[in-house]
């Protein structure tokens, strides 16, 4: 079972979840049901994924009570461009397919340069109808946090954000720590052209643990203090939820910060130059 982490409102949030990204139809499914199965309470899903009606379905053939699952959408950046009514549509939308009256959190998903304003007043909105309990960003820099705070009358709880060895955001998450937001990675084990685990000093790690790659780059986010939402795979979810249950010396955490490069697993995911 995972540790509970806090929200600036005061709700909880699961430390460890799955996330769903290229999961689809039947797999979508079952994976989701197979990780309610497994103890896994927390559930990443992003209107972009087009798999929210599947995740729906999966968390409806889990029989788990809705309140005991803690599930997260994003709205699509395309949606963000159309105006407050688009953005009420999506989320209207969302709640439709994913077979629930709330959501637990909702995201920004990219910086939309110009339209993150009439977005988040829409998502304040929702929060005061009582339709979605938390409200966050994904992919922010500080100076985008720094903007949104300006005229937000709810503070994001949470900020997403591409978090692996090679890119260890250690400014940013700092600032969004002093400001009471939550931080969650995406993309642990890298992605495209980066191989993260297949690095000698995580490897040595992972003989002198007795444990896998994963493990060690999973340990490593979460004695940070932050959320991760490994991909929903099956065959890894035992893996996942036993990093809960070790640590790592304070200098392995070094040395696996030390691995850090700045490097995005590809430049379409830098916040700055995100082509939307
Ligand atoms: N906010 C954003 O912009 C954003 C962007 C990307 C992702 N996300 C979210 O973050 C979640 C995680 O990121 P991701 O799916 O891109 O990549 P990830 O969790 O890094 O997984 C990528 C691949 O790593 C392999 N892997 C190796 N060890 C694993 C382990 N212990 N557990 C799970 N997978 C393991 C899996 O390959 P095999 O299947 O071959 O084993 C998996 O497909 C997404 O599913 C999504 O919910 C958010």
């Amino acid at each position: 079972m995972s540790k509970i982490m806090k929200l600036n409102n005061g709700l909880s949030i699961p430390q460890m979840g799955v996330g769903t990204w290229t999961l689809r139809g039947e797999t979508a499914r079952q994976n989701v049901r197979l990780a309610l199965d497994a103890g896994f309470r927390h559930i990443d899903t992003a209107q972009m994924y087009e798999n929210e009606v599947e995740v729906g379905q999966g968390i409806a053939d889990s029989n788990i009570p809705r309140n005991e699952v803690f599930l997260t959408t994003k709205i699509v950046p395309n949606t963000m461009r159309q105006g407050a009514e688009a953005v009420r549509r999506s989320i209207d939308e969302s709640l439709a397919r994913l077979q629930t009256d709330y959501l637990d959190l909702l995201l920004i998903h990219w910086p939309v340069k110009g339209c993150i304003k009439d977005t988040w007043q829409v998502m304040e909105d929702y929060v005061r109808q009582e339709k979605v309990r938390s409200i966050g960003v994904s992919n922010f820099n500080p100076h985008h946090l720094d903007d949104l705070l300006t005229y937000a009358e709810i503070r994001p709880v949470i900020n997403q954000i591409e978090i692996h060895p090679y890119m260890s955001q250690e400014d940013n998450i700092a600032y969004n720590h002093q400001l009471g937001i939550q931080v969650e990675g995406w993309g642990p084990f890298g992605q495209g052209d980066i191989d993260v685990l297949g690095h000698p000093l995580l490897q040595s790690l992972a003989t002198k643990y007795e444990k896998t790659t994963s493990q060690i780059v999973l340990r490593w986010i979460v004695q940070r203090g932050l959320i991760t939402i490994p991909r929903c795979r099956p065959r890894h979810f035992a893996e996942n939820l036993e990093v809960m249950h070790f640590s790592l010396s304070d200098a392995d955490m070094a040395a696996v910060g030390s691995l850090n490069r700045n490097m995005r697993s590809s430049e379409v995911n830098d916040p700055e130059n995100f082509p939307w």
